[in-house]
């Protein structure tokens, strides 16, 4: 298929596209703010509202004594209070809502309630969640073959700790959402949000409502990351509540802040590990223990701590392995899906095992990495029982080898390093292997709508969210295929529960391959009336009719798409369809944690090359290189879009974001000012990505492979890029104690480390 620009290009670069908050506003719009816990964790003795009341503006205050059904916004557990109901768990937790005229008299009121708190312990580590057995879950642990002997009998045994932090979703349109109550008790709700049935569960319970009372819709969001799957759920109840209570029309938008004290992130993880491998460096058997800081509420740590473990392997044949992900309990934010799932998270951890193994024997961590990759016909089943049938890794890797020029940049990176005294260069080339599907089986299924009008255009709705990856030009790129039409004739609308019903997220980067099916499904099944049509009228065959460039050919005559759809219509043949797809050969045992999760797997493989200044911690990229398997990409352009996004957001996840909790809990970096994303100035001058040829083994949509989330983890080769330049401070032979992020202070840190080892 070709490159095309994103449907809404044109619209996002001149400001057309509209987003909720540009929606016209109704009359009588009135505006919410939140009013949020100061007290990590605390019973509410009393709660003084009559100042917030009194405030100029206010129409009303609303407490969970003003939701009329469930107060609970949790997508799997019910633990999820909309409002605090008597205690509070984080600093941030909304604990009433201020509904006034305008949006600053509901931000400024919402600072003005008394609140005397009996504060509680609090947990606020994952660390001290493990110690303390505080878990939102129970843990989930798989174990294959004999990992405890297969170490014990290993010639080279290590064991260490590892860490990355956590990541604000950072989408430049905040968490919002419009409520305007309609007729006989109906609610339609404009939310900014990846998984609109969900919301629509959630205010109905909320409103206590049945699902058909209430729509939701989004044409697009201004990105989410993950952080729109579940967590757009409390924003779209308290707008509800208020517009149904108020019978006017409310709206929430958060101010930024707010958005990033509320919700939550990526989980940070802590790991313990140990690992037997021989002198060559290959992986005998290794134990993992993992734990993540979940949040004051399970939201989705139980599918992101399943993922985590299901990626330990990232491109590595693990014999005997030992692995367990812990979800801890802590007071903070309620942490949700961040691009990868948990997955990054996974396959970071054995990443940096491999890397240390590296050091540990002498070799080039390529070398070990190539080692220890997955088989073709064996050596080729994962730690959860599913076969790797489509293993590309070493192909792919190969050529980003050579058309990289690694090994020669290697040995120049050593000869610069060893006349170089403080600024040290480092490469890393690390490879990614990461499972498409949603690992709760039920989840792989979506739905579409195609209408034809009689002038031939078309008209496609699905299930799906556009949130600026470009899912739209996707499926309107699949139907325009399918019948043979331009891509100009198609257009898609917002999602609306109201047209396609019981949705899944959009989300585990399935969204062009669920909802592609789906309207592919749809478009054919219009195209198989319409060439029936077309043989009653000229005669032949249906499998004969030609359906291309815009025309129709039957029986040697041919005719406009449009001029068919007319004559099809006058002759009363149904010009729309529905579509339905669900995803097959999945399966997944929750208990053993075994199955086939995973429909395929996408590969990718990453060259990152840095300068680091060892006196200051500062770094620059010199050079990077990726390579993804997008599969037959369906739109090249908006996937490579996708691959460079992705592995700077990786990278800023790996090296300037950090999220930091002071001593009461609290988190300071709630603003751009002190949470530091990539920004223009921080990408590669030298960025060369490509997309990697690759069919996909599985009848994907074109045979297409889903890229939302994988190329994240291309971001590792610029954390072991920075650890390899660290490195050479000790000629290689020291492990440098680096954490993520690897901020520059970080950096001081495991110079410093490594610098004293050395003396030592
Ligand atoms: N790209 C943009 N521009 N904005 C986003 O919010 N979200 C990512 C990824 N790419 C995101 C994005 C995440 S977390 C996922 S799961 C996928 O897109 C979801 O869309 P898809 O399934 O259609 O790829
Ligand atoms: Mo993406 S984290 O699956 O929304």
């Amino acid at each position: 298929m070709s490159a095309k620009p994103h449907e809404s290009a044109h619209l996002h670069v001149s400001g057309e596209a509209v987003y909720i908050d540009d929606i016209p506003e109704l009359y009588g719009t009135l505006y919410a703010a939140l009013g949020l816990s100061e007290r990590t964790h605390a019973r509410i003795r009393s709660i003084d509202l009559s100042k917030v009341h009194a405030a100029a503006g206010v129409v009303t205050v609303l407490t969970t004594r003003d939701i009329p059904g469930r107060n609970d916004c949790g997508p799997i557990i019910h633990d999820d209070p909309i409002l605090a109901d008597g205690v509070v768990q984080y600093v941030g937790q909304p604990m009433f809502a201020v509904v006034a005229e305008t949006v600053i008299a509901a931000r400024r009121a919402a600072r003005l309630a008394k609140v005397e708190y009996d504060d509680l312990p609090a947990v606020m580590s994952p660390r001290e969640a493990k110690a303390q057995q505080s878990f939102v879950l129970p843990p989930i642990h798989r174990v294959r073959g004999a990992p405890a002997a297969a170490m014990e009998a290993a010639p080279r045994r290590l064991k260490g700790t590892f860490s990355v932090g956590g990541q604000e979703q950072f989408y430049l349109e905040g968490q919002i959402s419009y409520a305007v109550p309609k007729e006989n008790a109906g609610m339609h709700v404009w939310c900014s949000t990846q998984h609109p049935t969900e919301m629509q569960h959630m205010v109905a319970h909320a409103l206590n409502l049945q699902s058909n009372q209430v729509v939701i819709e989004v044409r697009r969001m201004g990105g989410g990351f993950g952080g729109k799957e579940s967590q757009s759920a409390l924003f779209a109840c308290v707008a509800a509540i208020a517009a149904r209570q108020l019978n006017r029309p409310v709206k929430l938008r958060l101010d930024r802040d707010d958005d990033m004290m509320i919700t939550g992130k990526r989980h940070c993880f802590e790991y313990d590990y140990e690992v037997g491998f021989d002198d060559e460096g290959l992986i005998r058997g290794v134990k993992i223990e993992m734990v993540m800081r979940a949040g004051f509420s399970a939201d989705l740590s139980g599918p992101v701590a399943a993922r985590a473990l299901c990626h330990i392997d990232n491109a590595y044949y693990l014999s005997d392995v030992d692995v367990r992900a812990m979800a801890g309990k802590t007071n903070t934010q309620s942490n949700t899906a961040f691009r990868g799932f948990g997955g990054p998270q996974g396959a970071i951890a054995m990443e940096n095992i491999i890397d240390n193994i590296a050091r540990e024997v002498n070799k080039d961590p390529l070398d070990v990495r190539k080692l220890n990759f997955y088989g073709r016909t064996e050596r080729n089943t994962t730690h959860y029982g599913m076969t790797v049938e489509d293993n590309v890794i070493h192909e792919l890797v190969a050529e980003l080898e050579a058309s990289s020029d690694y090994r020669k940049r290697r040995t120049a990176v050593r000869d610069f390093n060893a006349k170089s005294p403080v600024l040290k260069k480092g490469l890393a080339l690390t490879p990614v292997k990461f499972g498409i599907s949603f690992n709760m089986v039920h989840y792989n299924q979506a739905g579409a709508l195609v209408h034809i009008y009689t002038d031939g255009s078309v008209l496609v709705n699905h299930g799906g969210t556009e949130m600026g990856q470009g899912l739209n030009t996707k499926v309107a790129q699949v139907v325009a295929a399918e019948l043979g039409i331009s891509l100009h004739h198609v257009r898609c609308t917002a999602t609306d529960t109201s047209k396609v019903p019981n949705t899944s997220a959009t989300a585990a980067s399935t969204g062009s391959d669920l909802n592609g099916k789906a309207g592919q499904d749809a478009a054919r099944q219009i195209k198989t009336r319409l060439a029936e049509f077309a043989t009653t009228v000229f005669g032949g065959k249906i499998e004969e009719v030609v359906f291309a460039n815009d025309t129709v050919s039957a029986n040697g005559n041919t005719l406009t798409f449009a001029e068919l759809v007319l004559r099809a219509n006058h002759a009363r043949v149904q010009l729309w369809s529905d579509g339905f797809y669900a995803t097959p050969k999945l399966h997944w045992d929750r208990n053993t944690l075994t199955g086939r999760p995973f429909f395929y797997f996408a590969y990718g493989a990453a060259v990152s090359e840095v300068i680091v200044d060892t006196l200051t911690g500062e770094w620059k990229y010199l050079r990077v290189d990726l390579l993804h398997d997008a599969g037959n990409s369906i739109n090249p352009a908006i996937d490579l879009g996708q691959v460079e996004g992705a592995f700077i957001q990786g990278a800023g996840w790996l090296t300037t974001e950090e999220l930091w909790w002071n001593k009461d809990g609290k988190l300071m970096t709630h603003a751009p000012s002190t949470y530091k994303i990539p920004a223009v100035n921080d990408c590669p001058a030298d960025f060369r990505a490509a997309l990697y040829k690759n069919a996909n083994v599985e009848d994907t949509i074109l045979r297409s492979k889903a890229v939302g989330e994988p190329p994240l983890l291309l971001a590792f080769s610029v954390f072991f890029a920075i650890r390899d330049a660290i490195a050479s401070v000790a000629d290689y032979r020291i492990n440098p104690p680096l954490n993520a992020p690897a901020t520059g202070e970080s950096i001081m840190r495991a110079v410093g480390a490594v610098r004293l080892q050395q003396r030592a």
